[in-house]
């Protein structure tokens, strides 16, 4: 037998998302909406660590890790357990601890469950050793998840179709810079927020079109002009989402009052991201939002971002076993398959 190493711990660190653009389409007969987004990845990180252990089980620490449920619903937990599943049939794969630094908000609309499904994934397929395993099939288990996680394994700008989950790189050269705004004990439910806004185009008597990215966004991201980027922002679900917690709209007032160059709520919401025109813009804006704007986590972010990547990782010698001819379980826990 050859010594080898083996990855004992993989840490990744992956991104949470806005939206500059989001149009909804109708509801689909699987429950979701056709929808045409703009996704974009700021620097506001989570940290995932997975290692292997005896059983299952996820781990929260961090300024959100309060929040995050550590039951059978994680979906980084659903992800790791998933792609278990999915291995190729000879791959052996050991049961995971994951433990999470949280940053990202907590059902805040920045796709932080499906941040850390992603970085799970990418995790778990370095310590397993599942070389083999095609970025293609990667993101095929990963859209079998939620319609988010695709773009967070991509990261960067991208234009997101079909309920999210296809994702197509747009050209963005340079940087733009965001406060988010993360009201205090806020969260909304992703399919009430949706369910909303239907409620609310029926009372209008609307019929929603075929979703389509927005031309202006495309440009202006192209020559990644703040104002013209402000000017293009774009978000469906923002009334529904301020329908449900209106205080949205008081912080959206806020940052505007503040000098923001313009504000939005962030995906299905509950934060509020307000794009500025540089660092210094951002400090004061923030500064100026902790003094005047309602009650809330401020934070400081740059986009765009790149997807989930490991950043570090230990290896140790292969372990040989002290018994070959037994079923003993070896140090790293059962083996599953
Ligand atoms: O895909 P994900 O699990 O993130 O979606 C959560 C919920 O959000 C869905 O169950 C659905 O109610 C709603 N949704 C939708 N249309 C989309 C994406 C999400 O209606 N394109």
């Amino acid at each position: 037998m050859t010594l080898g190493t083996q990855a004992q711990t993989v840490t990744v660190r992956v991104p949470g998302k806005i939206n500059l653009g989001l149009s909804v389409g109708p509801l689909r007969e699987d429950g979701y909406h056709e929808l045409s987004t703009v996704y974009h990845a700021v620097s506001l990180y989570d940290t995932v660590t997975v290692q292997p252990s005896d059983s299952w089980s996820v781990h929260a620490s961090g300024p959100w890790g309060e929040e995050v449920p550590t039951d059978e619903r994680n979906l980084a937990l659903v992800a790791a357990r998933t792609l278990a599943k999915r291995r190729a049939r000879k791959a052996k794969v050991h049961p995971v601890r994951i433990d999470i630094d949280k940053h990202i908000p907590v059902a805040g609309g920045m796709a932080g469950g499906s941040a850390d499904a992603a970085a799970t994934l990418v995790g778990c397929r370095e310590l397993w050793g599942l070389d083999h395993l095609e970025n293609d099939l990667l993101e095929m288990i990963a859209a079998s998840l939620g319609s988010d996680i695709p773009f967070l394994l991509h990261g960067g700008t991208a234009i997101g179709s079909g309920r999210g989950e296809h994702v197509t790189s747009v050209l963005a050269r340079g940087e733009l810079h965001w406060v988010l705004w993360a009201g205090e004990g806020l969260t909304l439910s992703t399919p009430e927020v949706y369910a909303e806004c239907d409620r609310l185009r029926e009372a209008a008597g609307e019929t929603p079109a075929a979703p389509q990215p927005g031309g202006a966004l495309m440009t202006a991201l192209r020559r990644m002009d703040t104002d013209e980027v402000a000017a293009a922002l774009h978000n469906d679900l923002q009334e529904a989402a301020i329908s449900l917690q209106p205080v949205l709209a008081e912080a959206l007032a806020a940052g505007l009052d503040l000098g923001a160059r313009a504000g939005l709520v962030s995906g299905s919401g509950p934060t509020v991201a307000f794009l500025v025109g540089s660092q210094t813009e951002a400090i004061d804006l923030s500064v100026g939002l902790a003094a005047n704007g309602p009650t809330g986590d401020i934070v400081r972010a740059v986009g765009p971002a790149p997807g989930a990547q490991i950043i570090h990782q230990r290896t140790s010698p292969e372990p040989t076993r002290a018994r070959p001819d037994t079923d003993r379980p070896g140090p790293l826990g059962p083996v599953i398959g």
